[in-house]
């Protein structure tokens, strides 16, 4: 009685070591797969809406960050400000215009 239970709890740990690898060997090639969404994720996301990014790319051409980063305004003072800065030919749609002001009115408040 004794003997076919120790065979049999043998067995399972066997299988479960030869399983074991075999349960985490999916993971070895599923990091090949994401990286596809990933590759794609750059051109299509980040550049598009990133507060930050939109600042460094959009808010240089006719003075340095400077400028931007000794400012000091509320949510409705950015919004004013960019607007401005948009009228002077700063090139924003109004998704990105909203990020940007919400970015630099957590990143420089008032
Ligand atoms: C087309 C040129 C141009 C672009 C692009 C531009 N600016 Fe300006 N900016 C100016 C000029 C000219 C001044 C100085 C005159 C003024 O304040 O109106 C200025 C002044 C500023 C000031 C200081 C004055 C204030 O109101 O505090 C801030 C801050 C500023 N810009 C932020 C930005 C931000 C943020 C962006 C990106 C959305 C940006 N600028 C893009 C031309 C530009």
């Amino acid at each position: 009685m004794k003997r076919p239970r120790f065979i049999l709890i043998t067995l399972c740990v066997f299988v479960l070591m030869l399983l074991l690898p075999a349960c985490t060997s999916p993971a070895t090639p599923s990091p090949a797969q994401p990286t596809e969404p990933a590759a794609l994720a750059p051109t299509v996301v980040p550049v598009t809406l990133d507060g930050k990014q939109l600042l460094e790319q959009r808010c240089i051409e006719c003075h340095d960050l400077q400028r931007t980063e000794s400012a000091k305004k509320s949510a409705e003072g950015w919004g004013k400000t960019v607007q401005r800065m948009m009228d002077k030919g700063a090139i924003l749609t109004a998704d990105e215009k909203s990020t940007l002001v919400e970015y630099l009115a957590k990143a420089y408040p008032q």
